[in-house]
């Protein structure tokens, strides 16, 4: 039995509850001060305020002196595309002479070209080369991550990427959850013919995922030139069937119906929805789907930012995430994306806590684990060289990750 006891914590902040937080809610906070927290065998056992010690704190085998600093729970990276073959800064000239992210995709670069250089890959490359971002993140504050499949797109190799998620969570600190994204783009072979390719998928990949279970999610890529509307509805319909959680990467460059599909199908999570339009905004906080926001992406990309007021405002939870991926967004810095929430979003600190704590834990089915730091949780949590949220969302291009607790041991 191990104990770690964390004191003289300046302010403690959490959001509260298992649930995803949206409206009002979004930006209620609990905020303890000169607090401590006892962590046995993983799960927090007790929390104390106004200097009080936990009856626990005598006889522990970890202390931890916070200096009177912000402790919040580990960030949660509710979307990344962080296993892949190779890089792609050679699109960087391309861009600069006016190619667009899809002007590249068509032309059979992007995601297409990882493809590539990711089929090449062994699974041991991909892990090894993997957990070394695993490693970074946690250094920045992630303790749970989702990861999803994509550079595959043929049975054997989006089968060896999930089998990297599986290697990746049993042997790495940090907790990663695994997302089938077979339907990421239309792969060489099926050029021109995305419906046959979601045939092979529903058919082939989607029930041997779930059979070996590889994946707790299902994504689709439901964009202009990728997959429509109907391919997208009929995959995530087959995916529904056999028990997964449902995302859908939606109005991230055009309003195809994406979002809408994602509140009419009862998805866990519309992702990026830098277009979204009032339609689409409408059937998502109808069908209580979570908007996973990507303000790093929009900003690689040099586009729009997506409409995080409006959505509190309609009372769809809102969750920012890294998006990190080789093309549109190659930072996994999730302070980053909590600098620009705040900026861009004009979201409150509040807010942009849950956003990267609870609210994206319950887009990943880790609600009742993570997310919030409360009696009964995961020991996952991040002491800041920062007094207060404020300065997390005020101070960008530092890391302000002071040490980093993950199940109660120090990993930074
Ligand atoms: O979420 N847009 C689709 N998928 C990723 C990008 C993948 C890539 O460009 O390699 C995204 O932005
Ligand atoms: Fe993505």
């Amino acid at each position: 039995m191990s104990t770690t006891l964390i004191k003289n914590i300046g302010i403690l902040q959490t959001p509260v509850g298992s649930h995803s937080h949206a409206g009002e809610e979004q930006g209620e906070n609990r905020k303890l001060h000169d607090a401590a927290i006892l962590i046995e065998n993983g799960l927090i056992t007790e929390i104390t305020d106004e200097g009080r010690l936990p009856q626990g704190a005598s006889g522990v085998d970890v202390t931890i002196d916070a200096d009177y600093r912000l402790v919040t729970p580990g960030l949660v990276d509710g979307h990344t595309h962080m296993v892949f073959g190779g890089y792609r800064q050679h699109e960087i000239p391309m861009k600069l002479k006016g190619a667009t992210y899809l002007d590249i995709l068509r032309a059979g670069g992007g995601i297409l070209d990882t493809v590539r250089k990711t089929r090449e890959a062994t699974e041991e490359d991909l892990v090894y080369k993997t957990s070394r971002f695993l490693d970074e993140m946690m250094g920045f504050g992630v303790t749970t991550c989702e990861s999803k499949s994509g550079y595959g797109l043929d049975f054997d190799n989006e089968m060896k990427m999930l089998a990297v998620n599986k290697k990746l969570d049993e042997r790495h600190p940090m907790d990663v959850v695994s997302t089938f994204l077979g339907p990421h783009a239309i792969p060489d072979e099926y050029k021109g013919d995305g419906d046959a390719y979601i045939d092979m998928v529903c058919e082939k990949m989607l029930p041997y995922v779930k059979e070996h279970d590889l994946a707790d999610y299902a994504d689709v890529f439901t964009e202009d030139s990728v997959f429509n509307y109907d391919q997208s509805r009929r995959y995530l319909e087959k995916a529904k069937e056999l028990g997964f959680g449902l995302k859908i990467h939606a109005d991230e460059i055009e309003a195809i119906g994406g979002s809408r599909l994602a509140g009419e199908i009862g998805a866990a999570s519309a992702e990026h929805l830098i277009v979204i339009n009032e339609e689409g905004l409408q059937s998502m906080a109808k069908g209580g789907t979570t908007a996973m926001c990507l303000p790093a992406t929009s900003f690689y990309l040099g586009a729009t930012f997506a409409p995080a007021r409006r959505m509190i405002e309609l009372g769809i939870p809102v969750a920012t995430a890294s998006d990190f991926n080789p093309g549109s967004c190659p930072s996994l810095n999730l302070q980053f994306v909590m600098n620009l929430a705040c900026i861009r979003y004009r979201m409150l600190p509040e807010e942009v806590l849950t956003a990267v704590t609870i609210n994206p834990a319950c887009a990943i089915g880790r609600g009742d684990r993570v997310g919030t730091l409360e009696v009964g949780k995961q020991g996952d949590l991040v002491i800041w060289n920062a007094p207060d949220m404020e300065m997390l969302c005020y101070r960008f291009g530092s890391n302000l990750a002071a040490k980093v607790i993950k199940k109660g041991n120090i990993i930074k």
